[in-house]
């Protein structure tokens, strides 16, 4: 397995590109089950996960080509040839089950393994599965597979969440598209990348309205169209290369960064003495003194502080002066960084939800192990302002969700080498 080594200590200046949203794209491209015509996708991320759905996707008979060095993802569902998705595959990734709702609601009929993912508890899908219900579908859980009937197609309906979940509300949405009458979602998740989706299935044809806020309403049509759409910004990857700046000193300017994609973690930054400001291009970033201050960050569903920024908060906040406390509200194993920060010289104390960071001036280098996609980014962050050199060893995690680590942070000055394994 390839690792990364960095080499703390270096200033970091310039600009980093801010790539296509990876969790948009993953939701994106199952819509394209919706509609016999082609749907292309441009400003696509080249991840491994988009890669684990474009296999997915093509297992079920659709078309994937991919244009422009990935950028471009031109698919076309005109012919389904199974509606069984393998657990070969969606094993590899939890998204996955945003193809239930799609082929439920074109043929009406799926059968869908259960997912896995990263290992950051226990994820259940109990939500999506409840919702579609409402909808009229039958389900019936056997040998590790949902199998999803709905024989006279879905209905409209009420549909409440008892909890707001991503992938429930885009489950839900793109279902309710095609569903026979009106569909009402609430309590929805509105997460920007719930708004790319509704805007893509708009270009589609769907009817929908509310999205951005918790009810949204969708008025069910009798066939999507094709269309071209572009995928919003990584807010997580835009995030996660604010904090290298505020890690290391320098200034960096993300280009394509916008700070109403990011605005609760902008906050914080402020709060901590790391200054945004908006430029034509992007959002840049510095630290307004020498060393950030200690700040309290809660985790809560968009637009609330987001759990996909937690590990790179904390380490951040691993050298800030004075104590920091992170509550993570949204998953319950999502401290499995923190020994491996510890390793670093971290001092750190976890209890249930709640880690506590008392700010140490230097961390040391280490090696040290990713244990899911977002841990292994907030190790490399903390390599950069380590002394000495950290190896962080497992990175497939982060190949998963970040393209190019290396050349994008090398291109501000950091040193960042992966290592093959031969
Ligand atoms: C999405 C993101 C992920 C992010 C998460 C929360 C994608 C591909 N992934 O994941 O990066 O960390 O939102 O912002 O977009 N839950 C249930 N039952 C369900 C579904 C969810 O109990 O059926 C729980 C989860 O365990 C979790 C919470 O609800 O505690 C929120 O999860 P959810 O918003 O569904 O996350 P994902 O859509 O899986």
């Amino acid at each position: 397995m390839d690792s990364i080594v960095v080499t703390g200590g270096a200033e970091l200046s310039g600009q980093i590109p801010i790539a296509g949203a990876k969790n948009a794209c993953l939701t994106l491209m199952p819509a394209t089950l919706l509609s016999e015509e082609p749907l292309t996708l441009t400003n696509a991320p080249r991840l491994s996960d988009i890669a684990t759905m474009t296999t997915l996707l093509r297992s079920l008979g659709a078309e994937v080509t991919t244009m422009q060095e990935g950028r471009v993802l031109a698919m076309s569902s005109h012919r389904i040839d199974t509606h069984v998705a393998e657990y070969d595959i969606v094993r590899k990734m939890r998204a996955s089950i945003l193809v239930l709702g799609p082929l439920l609601a074109r043929d009406g009929h799926a059968v869908v393994s259960l997912p896995g993912g990263c290992a950051i508890g226990a994820r259940p899908v109990d939500l999506h599965l409840t919702a579609l219900e409402a909808m009229g579908a039958e389900l019936d859980l056997r040998d590790g597979y949902v199998h999803a009937r709905a024989p006279g197609g879905l209905r409209g309906g009420r549909v409440t969440f008892p909890k707001v979940s991503v992938g429930a509300t885009e489950n839900v949405l793109m279902a309710a598209t095609l569903a026979r009458g009106a569909t009402v979602i609430e309590n929805a998740a509105r997460e920007p990348e719930i708004v790319d989706l509704a805007d893509c299935l708009r270009r589609m044809g769907a009817e929908i309205e509310g999205d951005g806020t918790d009810t949204i309403e969708v008025q069910g049509v009798a066939r999507l169209s094709g269309a071209t759409h572009a995928v919003v910004a990584d807010r997580i990857e835009l995030g996660t290369y604010m904090l290298a700046p505020a890690v290391t000193g320098g200034s960096v300017e993300c280009l394509g960064g916008r700070i109403d994609l990011i605005e609760a973690f902008c906050e914080r930054l402020d709060a901590a003495g790391v200054s945004v400001e908006e430029t034509e291009r992007g959002l840049r970033v510095s630290r307004r003194n020498g060393r950030v201050a200690g700040v309290d960050v809660t985790t809560a569903p968009f637009p609330g502080f987001p759990t996909d920024l937690q590990a790179q908060m904390m380490a951040l906040l691993c050298t800030a002066e004075g104590t920091s406390t992170l509550h993570e509200t949204i998953f319950e194993n999502r401290f499995m960084h923190a020994p491996e920060l510890i390793r670093m010289g971290a001092r750190i104390e976890v209890s249930g939800g709640t880690a506590r960071v008392h700010g140490v001036e230097r961390l040391k280098g280490a090696p040290v192990m990713a244990t899911d996609l977002r841990a292994s980014v907030s190790l490399i962050l903390a390599g950069l302002a380590a002394e000495g050199e950290t190896v962080v060893n497992r990175v497939y995690h982060l190949d998963r969700g970040y393209e190019q680590v290396e050349q994008k942070l090398g291109a501000v000055g950091a040193k960042v080498e992966r290592v093959r394994e031969t």
